[in-house]
């Protein structure tokens, strides 16, 4: 993954490093806690705290990345994946009309969306691509 997916796929495991040593380090604070008995210390109970506290900002900006991926950059390819599965669907009408020597069965054109590849046969268009929300005053005609 290159590019601004890529530097963002890194910040995410980054964060995800990082979280993990924050919870390693309170894990073994709490344990020196439990095990030499320093329950009183409070110096102790609060570096254990405030380690806790940063490692849940770290899970957080670790999931925010994370949520940026998939949603972001990942979303390319479930629209991908849905606009081939409509260009089947188109194919095998087409395949069918050849078939029965019937042209009049197919669209008299298709209508594809410039962002994602979302097609529709013309005069079956949603006002906005159902994938990427694009207008569809932004449609190519083909
Ligand atoms: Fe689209």
């Amino acid at each position: 993954m290159e590019g601004a997916a890529g530097q963002v796929r890194e910040t995410h495991e980054v964060m995800a490093f990082i979280t993990v040593v924050l919870l390693i380090i309170t894990a073994a604070i709490r344990i020196f806690i439990v095990v030499k008995k320093k329950d009183d210390d409070k110096s102790l109970k609060n570096i254990a705290f405030i380690m806790y506290a940063l490692a849940t900002i770290s899970v957080f900006i670790t999931g925010y990345f994370g949520g940026t991926l998939v949603y972001e950059y990942m979303k390319s390819f479930t629209w991908a994946r849905d606009t081939e599965m409509k260009h089947a669907s188109f194919y095998k009408n087409a395949l069918a009309a050849l078939q029965a020597g019937d042209e009049s069965m197919l669209p008299s054109g298709y209508e594809v969306c410039p962002v994602c590849g979302n097609t529709y046969e013309e005069g079956n268009v949603d006002e906005k691509c159902a994938f990427c929300q694009t207008s569809r005053d932004s449609f190519e005609k083909i």
